[in-house]
């Protein structure tokens, strides 16, 4: 979704505002643009397509040393140059990129309209710049503050005017905006990794701040006026920046990836056989913990398929009832939450508009909030009670992959540790189910071995129209996060059913020749699976069963089909190991395909609109 970055300081500013967009690029786009300002005025270059396509355009630009860039994914008014950001008044004398929607865009569009303004794009972000323009009393950031006040909806600005160089005016309200602090010169960008290699002091603006970035200071304001004094947090010098390191994708190489991460996530949380979490982990007392009534799991896409597993982890380790809600949906539910509900928010960005306004939401109807997440410093995390990190390292690929397992054996975590201090897991089982989860990361390792017979698989099955997934119980969640990675990627459409939905009505599109993907991992309903399996076969459907062993021994299996063998875990852990072949399918299918796998069309990583 929408990138910002801006600079100030002494080196040449379009260069390096256009590598450090370059470092967002994973976030999806479709069109991008650099203003600089100098002496002279504002200059600007934008255009839809690639940064590689802006990058022949930098040269129409002056050498200044203050800029701001945008990377833009449309929402209001199609891809094209005109959309582009950064956008301008009438005069060109305010220049401005936004991330987010401006709500009450109508109005301000036939206000402005009467009034006699030029607006020239489609966009919501040009009415700003018009009514700063209107506004302004020769102190930019002070007219930002003011107009922010007539905004309805979600934004981050970075602004310049021509009579004040040398300054870029932030503001942010529910869409993230970070500045980084250098040597003599600063920063300011919607998300860390455009920043890295640059520095590793920030600043997080907080909702309805506005700041001024100078090349030697900041100056913060609360929306009241009030100056507010933020000491920077210094990034772990570890942070990545996001190398492929020699994977053709960078999907692969996270898929690879999660052995390591998975270990991470689990090893330090795992001592004595038991579960400990750490307070800012948790938090909740252990007499809180006996009296919680209600967990509910809240998120979008993948993780939202996390959260399904963690409802059945939950109930089944800690006995306390639980419920997955799409995060855009559980705001306008009118959820009900009984006194003591814990609400936890999956989120690998913590930039999800959707699952941050749902915390909102829970918050106020007094649900105490845990998030699980991928990104320090994100909104999600300083919005929650408690954090529970999932360090799987950053996530480039759109399409989520160690991110889902990491999530899964964080809610694994919690569910362990809940089950203890409730006194429904013996000593005995706890320890089992510790030694199972440390055990993980090589049944994670063992699973990338089916690499080149997935790839030997996929390479019949890129040109199917449809590709079903089944499962029962877990194995069911599998196949949901399956099939909507495959979908994500090779643009094939896919559905998961519940195996024993088929002959309720999905036979109907069995035919001979279409592919079904089956995955078993429970012994306890392996061979009810099975015979769904044999009602698909029986109407000419082949199957890629996928699977522990002993769950695949329930199954007859012919010539035309094929067989996945993983590690075997505790049921409940399975989507862990399981999953691992269907993220390969997905990706080996969408590389014959020959689509763009890391930033898959229309999709963004992270996505700060609702
Ligand atoms: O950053 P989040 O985990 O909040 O993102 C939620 C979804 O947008 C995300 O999981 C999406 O479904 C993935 N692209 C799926 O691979």
């Amino acid at each position: 979704m929408c990138g910002i970055v801006g600079y100030v300081g002494t080196k040449e500013a379009a260069p390096l505002i256009w590598d450090a967009l370059l470092r967002l690029e994973y976030r999806g786009y479709d069109s991008s643009g650099i203003a600089v300002l100098d002496g002279q005025g504002i200059s600007t270059v934008k255009c839809k397509g690639r940064l590689s396509d802006l990058k022949a355009r930098l040269r129409e630009l002056p050498a200044a040393t203050l800029g701001i860039g945008h990377t833009r994914w449309a929402t209001h008014g199609v891809p094209s140059d005109r959309n582009a950001h950064p956008h301008r008044d009438c005069t060109g004398n305010v220049v401005l990129v936004h991330n987010g929607i401006i709500e009450n865009h109508r109005e301000l569009r036939e206000r402005l309209l009467k009034r006699g303004h030029r607006i020239e794009s489609e966009t919501d972000t040009e009415l700003v710049a018009h009514l700063i323009e209107e506004e302004y009393d020769g102190n930019l950031a002070s007219t930002v503050a003011h107009v922010s006040r007539e905004l309805e909806g979600s934004m981050a600005f970075a602004v310049i005017h021509a009579s004040e160089p040398g300054k870029i005016v932030v503001y942010r309200d529910k869409n993230p905006l970070i500045i980084g602090l250098g040597d003599g010169e600063n920063f300011v960008a919607s998300d860390i990794p455009a920043i890295l290699p640059y520095t590793r002091k920030v600043i997080v603006l907080n909702d309805g701040e506005c700041a001024e970035v100078t090349r030697d200071g900041i100056l913060i304001k609360d929306y009241s006026g009030r100056i507010v004094h933020r000491e920077p947090v210094v990034l772990d010098a570890r942070a990545e920046a996001g190398e492929k390191g020699g994977y053709e994708h960078f999907m692969l190489k996270e898929i690879f990836e999660q052995p390591e991460a998975l270990s991470r996530a689990i090893s330090a949380r795992i001592r004595y056989d038991r579960v400990i979490l750490e307070e800012e982990e948790f938090g909740l007392s252990a007499d809180e913990v006996k009296c919680l009534d209600k967990v509910y799991l809240v998120a979008c896409g993948t993780a939202y398929h996390a959260g399904l597993v963690g409802k059945m982890l939950i109930e089944r380790l800690a006995g306390i009832p639980a419920e997955a809600v799409l995060a855009s949906e559980f705001r306008y539910a009118e959820p009900i939450i009984p006194r003591n509900t814990l609400c936890i928010l999956l989120s690998q960005s913590g930039e999800t508009l959707d699952t941050i306004a749902a915390a909102r939401e829970a918050k106020k109807r007094g649900a105490r909030l845990l998030a699980i997440t991928n990104s320090a410093l994100s909104s999600l995390a300083r919005e929650a009670d408690n954090v529970l990190y999932q360090r799987a390292g950053i996530e480039i690929a759109v399409a989520s992959t160690k991110a889902y397992t990491t999530q899964v054996v964080c809610l694994a975590l919690i569910s362990v540790y809940l089950g203890r201090l409730r006194g429904v897991l013996s000593p005995e089982t706890e320890r089992e189910l510790c030694a199972e989860l440390v055990s993980l990361p090589k049944k994670a390792e063992a699973a990338l071995g089916v690499k080149d017979e997935i790839e030997k698989i996929s390479s019949e099955l890129f040109d199917r129209k449809d590709i079903f997934f089944i499962g029962r119980g877990v194995d069911y969640l599998t196949a949901m996060e399956g099939q909507l990675k495959l979908k994500e990627i090779s643009y094939i459409h896919a559905e998961a059913y519940a195996a024993g939905e088929l002959k309720h009505g999905t036979l109907a599109l069995i035919e001979p020749g279409v592919t079904v993907v089956a995955v078993m991992n429970d012994p306890a309903l392996s061979q009810k699976t099975a015979s769904n399996i044999m009602e698909v076969k029986a109407r000419g459907g082949r199957i890629i069963a996928v699977g522990s062993e002993e769950c695949l021994l329930a199954v007859h299996l012919d010539g035309d089909d094929a067989r996945v063998p993983v590690p075997a875990t505790y049921p409940l852990f399975s989507p862990v190991v399981s999953m691992i072949p269907l993220q390969l399918l997905a990706y080996y299918v969408a590389k014959r395909k020959e689509t763009d796998i890391d930033k898959p069309k229309n999709l963004a990583k992270s996505v700060t609109v609702e």
